[in-house]
């Protein structure tokens, strides 16, 4: 497994197993195969509702503590410095941690500037390894780190073929922030598991689509955390490190780039209003 090195040299692993949408009762069981195919990284949110199963997973694997990465989120509900760390216990609890690796705020909404003290002072007593953000386009990334002690080691934002982030994965860059892809399939969106450019270029290396697109992402530098469920593709998306994509390649997946997202834009009144109103990611 390759790692990328965080501003304060926590090593991350560059691939790692997501959670969304996997029901409650699915989660372990999935956890439990993905840890079996040799994932080390496992990205969950409180927002998934699923936490809990995370970590029973982690528990019945064996594996040590400190092999493993477990990133958790807090939801907007939970911001606020005092909600925050409320939030980080009862995430921390149902994980059954006594730490985290990666801690952070979900969405650009409500106190997250409160949040982010609190979750300054948790880095600081050593209860979480490394804090960040998700979601923040490059505005409120720059002033959150402009009007804190601590800039986000990391921050998980869209990233796949059709919405790239080069410009935002250049200011992050710039300030020392870690990028993480989350979607790195667009969840199949716009037909990318049959894209025929695609499809072409993983012929010529022997690889599938979903093999080309994270292997794109780690040769660009960014962290990407692929969800499934099988079996079958949990270790397809691990067999990435064999192989490597051509300039030439790298290009044509650059072209399809459309700079917008395929699921909403957190810059506008309408994702405010819809994400404010749900409980889940
Ligand atoms: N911070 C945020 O706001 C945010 C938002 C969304 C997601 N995330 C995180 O990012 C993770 C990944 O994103 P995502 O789950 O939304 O979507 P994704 O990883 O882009 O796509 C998952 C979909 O692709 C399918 N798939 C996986 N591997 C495949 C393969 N090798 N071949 C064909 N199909 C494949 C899965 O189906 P099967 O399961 O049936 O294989 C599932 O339908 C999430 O689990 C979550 O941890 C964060």
């Amino acid at each position: 497994m390759q790692h990328v090195t965080l501003h304060n040299g926590v090593e991350m692993p560059i691939l790692g197993f997501g959670v969304f949408q996997i029901p409650d009762a699915d989660t372990q069981g999935a956890v439990e195969a993905a840890l079996e195919a040799g994932y080390r990284s496992l990205d969950t949110a409180a927002a998934y509702q699923n936490e809990a199963a995370v970590g029973r997973a982690i528990a019945a694997s064996g594996i040590a503590r400190d092999e493993l990465f477990v990133t958790t989120k807090l939801w907007i509900g939970g911001q606020g410095e005092s909600a925050a760390r409320e939030a980080f216990q009862l995430s921390l609890d149902a994980l059954a941690l006594d730490h985290l690796d990666l801690y952070l705020i979900h969405q650009p909404f409500g106190d997250y500037y409160g949040s982010w003290r609190a979750m300054q002072a948790l880095l600081g007593e050593g209860l979480t390894r490394a804090i960040g953000v998700s979601n923040f386009y490059p505005d409120r990334l720059v002033d959150l780190i402009l009007h804190s002690d601590i800039a986000p080691h990391v921050n998980q934002v869209e990233t796949h073929p059709f919405f790239q982030r080069a410009a935002d994965q250049a200011v992050m860059r710039e300030h020392g922030v870690q990028i993480e892809s989350w979607g790195p399939f667009a969840e199949g969106r716009n037909g990318l598991f049959t894209d025929p450019e695609l499809l072409a270029i993983g012929a010529a290396h022997g690889k599938s689509v979903a093999q080309v697109v994270l292997r794109w992402l780690i040769q660009r530098g960014v962290v990407a955390i692929p969800k499934s469920v099988r079996l079958d593709r949990m270790a397809e998306n691990l067999d990435v490190f064999n192989f490597a994509l051509t300039d030439e390649d790298m290009s044509t997946i650059a072209a399809k780039d459309t700079g917008t997202s395929l699921f909403f834009d957190h810059r506008t009144a309408e994702a405010a209003m819809y994400l404010a109103g749900r409980h889940r990611g």
